[in-house]
């Protein structure tokens, strides 16, 4: 059992005394979590194999599931890669940003940070703290979510506490995330390249500067699909995950509630408590144990924000069953969807 010690830090202008004692830990070889735009991310030294290694043990993440390599200048990208793609610096120009490129890694990246893959994935965050702790630790830092592994990812200082205290050194608290989910993995290692992960960069606007992008089939499956050799090691693990049922009722606004409301009383007559999901659109028209909202359906960032802060909150009520609405895919909606149809585990109805 280690101390955990909790830092608050300004997340605009990051006491410099409170980085240096984060960036003393990272350089020791320790683990820190700190705040990104999309969520908590749980950093090591990414060079340094034995912290790297410690990640894993704190998270309980399985051995083969590679980590975000995140830096703070964008030239390090040429040190961690190698046979870098000839549009790599109109890409670059996205950072920093809620973006992850998969690129050929360099001898210098441990096989502990790369999951024993021969690529590597990068990334340079935008929020303050976390630029200012890779510059302080004058080290690329490994992080993946600070969340203990299937759970869903933190986006407050509070979600990292209830999953990690104990586990890991420090947690710098700079306030809930912007985002609220997590980056979009881009593979440019493939012809065409694929986006592995939907996240907080829009698939849209990605699309806009690389011309012949496409969606990995994974990417919108509504059900599962077995794949013999993942190119994300993370499609395989069960992910985001409520300690309750979820349900993902998919359709049209109108008929969804109908039937939305005709699962809540189906699970209530066998005693279960229920929660729903729904948008501010439809949440008075739900009778059920608990009920929130994402926030407006025309406002998928908002609901974005919100979707993993609720998750935890639906088992903190103890509801068994979650009943949740799907949302349009465009825009942050595709990263909605993927996650409630993980979280689901693909028990999905169609109306
Ligand atoms: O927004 C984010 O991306 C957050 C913050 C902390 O930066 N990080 C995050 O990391 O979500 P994590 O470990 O929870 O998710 C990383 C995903 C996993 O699905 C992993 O399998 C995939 O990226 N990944 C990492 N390296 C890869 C590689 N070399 N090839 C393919 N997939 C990779
Ligand atoms: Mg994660």
């Amino acid at each position: 059992m280690k101390r955990t010690v909790i830092l608050k830090v300004n997340s605009e202008r990051p006491e410099m005394d409170k980085i240096r004692a984060a960036a003393k830990i990272i350089r020791e070889g320790g683990l820190v979590a700190f705040p990104t735009e999309t969520v908590y991310g749980l950093g090591a030294d990414a060079l340094n194999p034995e912290a790297v290694r410690e990640i894993y043990t704190a998270k309980n993440r399985p051995l083969d599931n590679p980590i975000i390599v995140h830096i703070s200048d964008k030239r390090d990208a040429y040190r961690l890669a190698r046979e870098l793609p000839e549009n790599i610096d109109e890409i670059m120009r996205l950072w920093p940003g809620p973006l992850t490129v998969i690129l050929k890694a360099s001898e210098i990246v441990p096989r502990e940070t790369t999951g024993g893959l021969d690529t590597v994935a990068i990334r340079m965050p935008s929020h303050k703290v976390a630029l200012a702790l890779i510059r302080e630790s004058r080290v690329p830092i490994a992080a993946p979510s600070a969340n203990l592994a299937g759970r869903p990812s933190p986006t407050t200082a509070e979600h990292v506490k209830q999953d990690l205290d104990g586990r890991i050194d420090m947690i710098l608290d700079a306030g809930p995330t912007k985002i609220g989910v997590e980056s979009t993995v881009v593979d440019l290692t493939s012809k065409p390249p694929r986006v592995l992960r939907p996240g907080g960069f829009p698939f849209e606007d990605l699309k806009c500067v690389i011309k012949d992008l496409r969606l990995y089939p994974s990417v919108m499956a509504d059900r599962e699909i077995r794949i013999e050799q993942p190119p994300s090691p993370g499609m395989k693990h069960r992910h985001y995950a409520p300690k309750a049922k979820l349900i993902l009722v998919e359709g049209r606004m109108e008929t969804l509630v109908d039937k939305i409301q005709e699962l809540v009383n189906k699970y209530r007559c066998e005693k279960r408590r229920v929660g729903v999901l729904s948008t501010d659109e439809t949440k008075h028209l739900y009778r059920a144990d608990v009920v929130k909202s994402l926030g407006s359906r025309k406002d998928p960032a908002c609901m974005a924000k919100n979707l993993f802060r609720l998750l935890r909150e639906f088992d903190e009520e103890q509801v068994d069953v979650i009943i949740a609405e799907g949302v349009p895919m465009r825009n942050l909606g595709l990263a909605i969807m993927n996650r409630l149809r993980k979280a689901s585990g693909f028990n999905i109805v169609k109306v």
